[in-house]
């Protein structure tokens, strides 16, 4: 085993592992590589689920910060989004992302991205709404 392997694998995923996705072909671009947009995509869905079970409403995705591609996603690799809620104001949450590739017939984990993503709680008009103060006291005294 490698210097490189051994730095990675001493690495750990910070947060909750929220989804898993297998990368198929049909998600590559013209290099073969996995398109940036689907892992984001991916990240995208675990970052709501999250939000959606801290704020216990329907959210939308607001604002996405410090995004950072930092290993290419390959065919086959299994995508893990970890995620972990940073701070929960009056009606947004604000959650750090991170993807790990579970890299296919090699049985590795390497950190692909992290990202932090901003969601707003919303009603059925999409307009934002409170989250309660007892959610908001969950997370923010955790
Ligand atoms: C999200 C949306 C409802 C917010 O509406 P708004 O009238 O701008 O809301 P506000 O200005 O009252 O801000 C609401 C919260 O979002 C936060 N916010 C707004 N823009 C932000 C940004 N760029 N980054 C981080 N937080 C942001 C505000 O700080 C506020 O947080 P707080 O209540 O916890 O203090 C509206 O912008 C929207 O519908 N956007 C499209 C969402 C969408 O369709 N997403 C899917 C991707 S296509």
């Amino acid at each position: 085993m490698n210097d490189t392997r051994d730095a990675v694998e001493e690495e750990q995923p910070v947060g909750e592992l929220t989804t898993r996705t297998m990368a198929m072909p049909a998600d590559t671009n013209a290099s073969g590589d996995i398109f940036g947009g689907w892992v984001v995509s991916q990240m995208d869905i675990a970052a709501g689920i999250a939000a959606s079970q801290c704020a216990m409403e329907r959210v939308v995705t607001v604002a996405i910060d410090s995004m950072t591609f930092i290993r290419p996603v390959k065919v086959g690799d299994v995508m893990c989004v970890y995620s972990r809620v940073l701070r929960v104001g009056r009606t947004s949450i604000t959650l750090a992302i991170e993807a790990w590739a579970l890299r296919h017939r090699f049985g590795y984990r390497e950190k692909v991205t992290n990202a932090q993503f901003t969601f707003v709680a919303v009603d059925d008009n999409g307009k934002p709404i409170e989250i309660s103060e007892e959610q908001r006291a969950k997370y923010n005294n955790a």
